[in-house]
């Protein structure tokens, strides 16, 4: 299965890819993960990226495409991903298509779109608190057992830079840069529209159903979960 998580930041990306991955075994492959961890190891690629990052800019396309490039011709990743913020340019989605070529890969399974309104979002962004050391996520509605301390390694859980209220604004508005992305692949019928506004586990389930019920297979133009039109 290769899956694409497509949505705006705060949309619950890194959330259902977590869950998904364990599901189904195979890995969810986050670009922004990756790049945090370039950061935080203070790389080559770290030091370009933290500039970009934290001004809530996206990266140049040749970098990325490198990174999931590398990434996905490792083994864990031969029977399949979720790739969760990538792509996001057409460019991008271009790319891929072309790696999937070279290793004799069909075309994607699933674009899921995950679509909430802006207001829900900045909330959600403005209570993220972040693990530094392993990325886990903690809000409101999932606090850290021991105040502001990771429940996995007790590391101090922090903002990320690119959550502060500034950085927040400039990355939902750029996010409108990225739709052309779905339009590359709603002629073929992969999109899937999902109200990430709905609970977590509500979420998994529209997802989980609709690859019971089309796997790899088209899910009808601009398909949406809940059966409106898109
Ligand atoms: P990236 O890390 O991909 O950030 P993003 O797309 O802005 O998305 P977020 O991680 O902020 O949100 P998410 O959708 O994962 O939401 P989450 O599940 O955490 O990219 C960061 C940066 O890296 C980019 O700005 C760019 O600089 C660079 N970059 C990355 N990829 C790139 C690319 N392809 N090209 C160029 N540059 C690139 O959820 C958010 C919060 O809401 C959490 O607190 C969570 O608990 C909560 N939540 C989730 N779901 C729900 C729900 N259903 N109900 C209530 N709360 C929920
Ligand atoms: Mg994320």
């Amino acid at each position: 299965m290769r899956l694409l998580l497509f949505g705006s930041p705060g949309a619950g990306k890194g959330t259902q890819g977590k869950i998904l991955s364990e599901r189904h075994g195979i890995p969810a492959v986050s670009t922004g993960d990756m790049l945090r961890e370039e950061v935080r190891q203070k790389t080559d690629l770290g030091v370009v990226a933290a500039g970009y990052m934290s001004a809530g800019e996206l990266l140049p396309d040749d970098i990325i495409i490198k990174l999931v490039r590398q990434r996905l011709s490792q083994p864990d990743a031969a029977e399949g991903w979720i790739l969760d913020g990538f792509p996001r340019t057409v460019a991008q989605a271009k790319a891929l298509d072309r790696m999937l070529a070279e290793h004799g890969l069909a075309p994607i399974d699933r674009v899921i779109y995950l679509e909430a309104s802006p207001e829900v979002l900045e909330k959600r962004l403005g209570g993220r608190w972040t693990c530094p050391e392993c990325g886990r996520v903690y809000s409101e509605s999932v606090p850290t057992i021991v105040e502001d301390h990771c429940d996995d390694d007790g590391a101090r859980v922090i903002q990320r830079e690119d959550d502060k209220p500034e950085a927040v604004k400039h990355r939902l508005s750029l996010f409108r840069q990225s739709l052309p992305v779905l339009d590359y692949y709603r002629p073929e019928g992969r999109v899937l529209t999902i109200d990430a506004e709905q609970e977590v586990d509500a979420i998994t389930d529209q997802i989980v159903a609709d690859l019971q019920r089309n796997p790899g297979s088209r899910v009808g133009l601009g398909s949406r979960a809940d059966g409106a039109n898109a």
